[in-house]
């Protein structure tokens, strides 16, 4: 690694910017030289708690785009804006970081991809969740086969919470958990997508998702979320032919394994000549529930690292151009169908 510094200049500081800004400040040998806000209240905010980076509007954003100072820009601006402003910062040399979803479209992505390969530069997604410690470990749980098999997965991401009205809950929520799901199976491509939404606070928003995915070995997921809801839930749960995995981003125990299944029962004189075709019979296994220490870093820090060493080393982000362009190609095949008038 060289000691030589990174300065990075962030877009966007609303709801989400502040944990980056925040980490991105707090990294040795990196530097937010500028934040780009179009809301002056957002502005006040950086200059009143960053008072070495200059807060800046959207007309003054040329300084950000020229200054041969800057390496990396963070885009935390709302996701249809991601597209424009990462492709104006690769083509002005600087690497990226992108908040979720990289993009709105594969051929989007894939035109980020052609010119950070022509021009060499990092492209990395905000996809925070590959950079949780609980989530690493569930990765390491299928990964030494301690599961077993994986039949199915299924998550809920819920809560009666902040509404948007440029996207819908599949694309504000959703993207954690495929970017999860693909993130523990290895990036493979699903078989099939399919969705059930329905928008009841604004027309054409949907509030509540269901996705289901289909993928190879007859593993299948689904994904419910929604801002509609009255519980506060972030849970995975994780089932394989050994052991059963759920994860609780809002527990103290964030993950509790359990020794449960059903296994086949031999059968007296299975497989001898003489044997008779008998009904299939099983036991219910039900074992120890083990809950592990989860030495927990914050997952933001983890992954502004990743990306100032990404830059630095040269090396290719766990959460770069593959694993994003999955995440976008999965939500794209989700698009809602036009609503049916019931
Ligand atoms: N990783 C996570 O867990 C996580 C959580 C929440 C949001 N996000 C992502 O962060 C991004 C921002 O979400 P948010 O909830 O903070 O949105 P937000 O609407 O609260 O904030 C966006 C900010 O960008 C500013 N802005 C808009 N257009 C701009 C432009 N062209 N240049 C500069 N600034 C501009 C707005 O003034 C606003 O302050 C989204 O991509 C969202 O998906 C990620």
């Amino acid at each position: 690694m060289t000691d030589q510094k990174t300065t990075v200049a962030q877009l966007g500081c609303g709801y989400w910017g502040p944990n980056l800004l925040r980490n991105f400040s707090a990294l040795q040998g990196c530097g937010v030289k500028y934040v780009v806000d179009a809301s002056s209240d957002r502005r006040r905010f950086v200059e009143s708690n960053y008072p070495l980076t200059r807060a800046i509007d959207v007309g003054e954003s040329d300084a950000v785009w020229e200054d041969p100072e800057i390496d990396a820009i963070v885009v935390a601006t709302p996701a249809a804006s991601h597209f424009e402003l990462s492709k104006r910062a690769l083509e002005s040399g600087k690497h990226i970081f992108v908040e979720k979803p990289l993009a709105t479209t594969t051929s989007e992505v894939e035109e980020l991809a052609a010119i950070g390969k022509e021009k060499d530069l990092v492209i990395m997604a905000g996809h925070t969740f590959i950079y949780n410690s609980a989530v690493r470990y569930v990765k390491d749980l299928i990964d030494s086969g301690e599961l077993g098999d994986l039949r199915y997965i299924y998550s809920q991401r819920l809560n009666l919470g902040r509404i948007r009205s440029d996207i819908d809950a599949l694309w504000n929520f959703a993207p954690h958990d495929i970017s999860i799901i693909q993130y523990w199976l290895n990036d493979p491509e699903p078989l099939s997508v399919s969705r059930q939404g329905m928008d009841y606070i604004q027309s054409g928003v949907d509030d509540v998702v269901f996705l289901s995915l289909v993928y190879p070995n007859k593993i299948m997921a689904n994904i419910h979320v929604s801002w509609l809801d009255p519980q506060k839930v972030r849970k995975m749960i994780v089932v394989g032919s050994r052991k059963m995995v759920v994860y609780d981003d809002v527990s103290d125990n964030k993950i509790a394994i359990f020794d449960k299944g059903i296994d086949r029962l031999h059968v007296l004189g299975e497989h001898m000549d003489f044997d008779n075709l008998r009904p299939n019979e099983f036991s219910h296994r039900s074992g120890d529930l083990l809950m592990p220490q989860i030495n927990f870093v914050e997952p933001l820090r983890t992954e502004a690292q990743h990306f100032v060493d990404c830059i630095r080393e040269k090396l290719t982000p766990i959460t770069g151009i593959n694993h994003a362009k999955h995440v976008v190609s999965i939500l794209e095949k989700a698009r809602p169908i036009e609503k049916i008038s019931i």
